[in-house]
This record gives C-alpha cells, structure tokens and sequence, in this order.
C-alpha cells in the first residue's frame, strides 16, 4: 500500500513525488512515457531551449562576432549533429530525474494509469493501492479545425514535430503566435527558413503587456519573421510534400493562401485526462475540460488531488512544480501554499521576454491608480556591450503606497532578471525597496533597479 500514487512524471508530478518522499510518505509513480519528465522535458521547455540556445550561438556568429573583430567565423550547420546535441541535454536530465526517485525510493511504475476507484490505481493488469492520489497527466496540443497533424510525415507538425523535423525547412508557417510558435518559429528563422506566423489576433502572445507584445514584434520582424495578423486559420492540405494553408482575413473576411515546407500548429494546448476513468469515477470537470480543484488540489472524489496542466491556471512547468511541492504538503498533513499573483512567465527568443504581477491594462481595468517605471536596456553599458541594447525594464507599482504590482522586461537575460522582482513580489516590497538594494555593475539586472528608481525621484541613466 502506498501513501501517495502520482499518475505523471512531468514537472508537476516528480517535483510532488520527490517533495512527498522527502516528508516520508512511500510513493510510486505511474508513467508510460519511456523516459521521466514529462513533456517538459521530453518534447516541450528542455529540448527547445537546447534548439533555442544552439540557433542563438549560429545567429551571434553570422551577426556580431565580426563586431567584435572574430574574423572570418563560417560557421555549417549540422542538423543531425544538432539533434544529437538536443537528444543528450534531454537524456541528462531525464536520467537525472531517474537518480532523484531512486535516491528517494520513489517506485516508477511503468504504463498508463486508470483509476478504477477512490484508493485504487490500474496499470496494465495490475492494481495498486494508493492512500492518496494524485493526477498529474498534463496537456497535449490542441487540435486545430480543418488542420491534420501529421508529425511522422513531418508537414503539418505539432511542437513535438518541430523539434524532430527531418531537416531545416526552407519555408515555415506558424498557427498561432504565442508561445510555442514564437519560440520555435525564432530557431527556425535563424536556422534560415523563412517563417510567417499567421495569428488570429491583432496582437502576439495574447495576455501579455501591451508595449511589451508591440516591442516583441517588432524585434522579431527586424529579425526576419514575417506576421499576418488578424488571420483566421481555416484548413491545410498537403501536396507533393508542400503544405498549403488557408485563411480568412478579419477585416474584410477575405480569404487568402500561403504555401510553405512545413506548417507548425501551435494554438494552445488541452489538459490531457482520457484514459483515466475520471467520468466514471465521478471527478468533477470544468466546462473546458479541467479536473475541478478546490484551494488544496482536492478533487470531487475524497483522497484523490489534481495539479500542474490538468487543472486550470497558466500551462506553465514551474506553476505545475510549486502545485506539486504543496499538494504534498498539504497530503503529508503540512500547509501547501501557491502564491498565484506570482508566477512569473518566460518567452525563451533572444530577447528574452518575461513577465510577472499585472499587466498596465489590468491594472488599470481593475481601477487601480499605478505608477510606471521605464528603463531602456540602452542605458545600460552591459547590454549594449552585448549588442543586446534593446528592449527595457517596466516596473508597475500603486500609485499610493508604491508597493510592486507588476514588472514586464523585454531583453537580455529576462527570464532571470525577472525573479528578483518575484522575491521583492512575495515580500511585499515596494518600488523603493528594489530602487535601495544595490546592484553590481556592470550587470544587465541595473535596469531593474533603474526601472524601480523611475517609479521615485528618477533613474538615472535615462
Ligand atoms: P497560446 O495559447 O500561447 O497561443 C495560441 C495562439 O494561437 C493565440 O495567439 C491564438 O489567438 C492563436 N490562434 C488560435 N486559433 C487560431 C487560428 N485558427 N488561426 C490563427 N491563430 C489562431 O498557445 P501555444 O503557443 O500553443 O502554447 C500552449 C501552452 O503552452 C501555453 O499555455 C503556453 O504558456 C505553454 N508554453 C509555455 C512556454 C514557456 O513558458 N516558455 C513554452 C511553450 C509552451
């Protein structure tokens, strides 16, 4: 009999195992995958940074290293080497999850789970019991009216198909400018495809800051990518190994084609739960098809919990991780806690996006008075010596007692930068509190504290 049974290896449910185990509960996790780690780091965030970092390094030698005077970098590409190198980034981590569950004698049960009822979990013919369970199955893409995925053929792909493709396409249209087709869309367009994101919207990466979605764009289109905005995707089809897409414009419900070599869907994703019985079992769903939760991960159905992708909230690995690490808590008898107002988000391009609290527009939709502090990567020497002088630092704070509320950065080392404002965030820090503490120089992380001196008496290289 086991304390726990966590259904999922990814990033929500190993994180949960490990932290379960640590507080001494006897756990087994079930995973079909042949490999730990879930999407994450199977098919999704490892292998496309690994393909994010390696385009990075191609587009540093053909743009600025003569910049810097490195003469005459010819530099190939190997793509099967480069997939070589994606294959053994994730192989390191996956096996390093392996080593974290035998560390903490945690079972991997292999294949795919059901639940047959409350304290039961099925895989294959066997049936373990569990005092508590968890559900932790993630997401998968969601399909697309009109569009077949095909990633074997390698045409019409999903990000899993685009991670693996046969070879770099010449052409590439991405559906749906958000995360995943920007991302992948950037390696592709480094590698040297031509890439042209058709998006439903007026706008990229829907949800996000404002200035920062206008900022974005316009670097990507200085890049090479090309947008059509205000496109309904309507069908795709195949022919002689090229892809043809259709869509309707918004505007004037014109409908247009484009043809490229390999089509990437990315528009969104959907909590993955068929297979395991929860109809059956009387879990309660959403209307959009989540597990229902209540604030400590309970399901309808007593003793079994649900986190990460199956439950609403950002589709995010780490909101998944902190999920785990406090449903744990909370089954090991503790105070599991999740923080939701910060969590912070990260778009892996060169540069960096990332985000974290309310956005300008929210603030002020929720009638707040703000203040708004704006730095320039421009001013600062670090990131221009980098190339890297795009972009800027804004910090959203209220108006009355300055506290934190929000921080949108757009350039280098973003997704790093972003956390010290989530610390400041979970310590109710103010403006001034981060305009205070002292930052080396020269480091790119000035431009946070430049930003935060903006919302007081002024930054100064501004
Ligand atoms: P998304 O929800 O971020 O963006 C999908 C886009 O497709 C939207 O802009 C939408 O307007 C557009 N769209 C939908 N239907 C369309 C149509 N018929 N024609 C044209 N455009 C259409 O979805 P995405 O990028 O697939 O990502 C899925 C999830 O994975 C997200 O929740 C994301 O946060 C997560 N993710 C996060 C990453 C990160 O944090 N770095 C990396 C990869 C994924």
């Amino acid at each position: 009999m086991y304390d726990l049974i966590v259904i999922g290896a990814g990033p929500g449910g190993y994180v949960c195992a490990i932290r379960a185990a640590q507080l001494g509960l006897k756990v087994g996790v079930v995973e079909g995958r042949e490999a730990l780690g879930g999407t994450c780091l199977n098919v999704g965030c490892i292998p496309s940074k690994a393909l994010l970092h390696a385009s990075h390094m191609l587009h540093e030698a053909h743009e600025n290293f003569e910049k810097m005077g490195l003469m005459n970098a010819h530099v190939d590409v190997d793509w099967t080497k480069m997939q070589s190198y994606k294959a053994e980034t994730v192989l390191g981590n996956t096996k390093g999850i392996e080593f974290l569950f035998k560390k903490n004698k945690i079972d991997w049960i292999k294949g795919w789970a059901s639940i047959p009822e409350a304290g039961k979990v099925k895989v294959g013919d066997t049936v373990h019991e569990a005092k508590n369970i968890v559900i932790a199955t993630g997401s998968s893409p969601s399909p697309l009216k009109g569009v077949e995925v095909d990633n074997a053929a390698g045409t019409i792909v999903d990000s899993t198909g685009a991670l693996a493709l046969a070879a770099i396409p010449k052409s590439m249209v991405v559906i749906g400018a958000g995360v995943i087709g920007l991302e992948l869309g950037s390696v592709y367009a480094r590698l040297g495809a031509e890439v042209t994101v058709v998006e439903y919207l007026d706008v990229i990466t829907p949800g996000m800051d404002a200035e920062v979605q206008k900022q974005f764009q316009k670097m990507l289109v200085k890049q090479g990518m090309t947008f059509v905005m205000g496109a309904a995707v309507q069908s795709a089809s195949v022919t002689d190994g090229q892809a043809t897409v259709s869509y309707k414009m918004k505007k004037d419900d014109s409908e247009q084609t484009i043809t490229a070599d390999v089509v990437l869907v990315s528009t969104g994703r959907r909590p993955h739960v068929e297979g395991l019985g929860l109809d059956a079992l009387g879990v309660a769903m959403t209307d959009r098809g989540f597990v229902k939760v209540d604030s400590h991960w309970a399901t309808s159905v007593k003793g079994v919990y649900a986190i990460g992708d199956a439950v609403p909230g950002p589709m995010l690995a780490h909101k998944a991780e902190d999920e785990g690490m406090a449903v744990a808590e909370v089954i090991a008898g503790k105070h599991g806690h999740v923080n939701y107002g910060v969590i912070p988000g990260v778009i892996y391009t060169t540069p960096e996006v990332a985000n974290v609290g309310l956005t300008e527009e929210q603030a002020k939709d929720g009638g707040r008075k703000i203040k708004i502090g704006k730095f320039p990567f421009m001013g600062n020497a670090r990131a221009k010596a980098q190339f890297q002088g795009e972009g800027f630092v804004k910090l959203i704070a209220d108006a009355e007692t300055d506290r934190i509320l929000g921080c949108h950065i757009i350039g280098p080392s973003a997704g790093d930068l972003i956390h010290e404002v989530c610390v400041a965030m979970e310590f109710g820090a103010s403006a001034e509190d981060l305009a205070l503490t002292c930052h080396a120089h020269p480091t790119v992380s000035e431009a946070v504290r430049e930003a935060a001196l903006a919302c007081g008496g002024g930054a100064i290289h501004a």
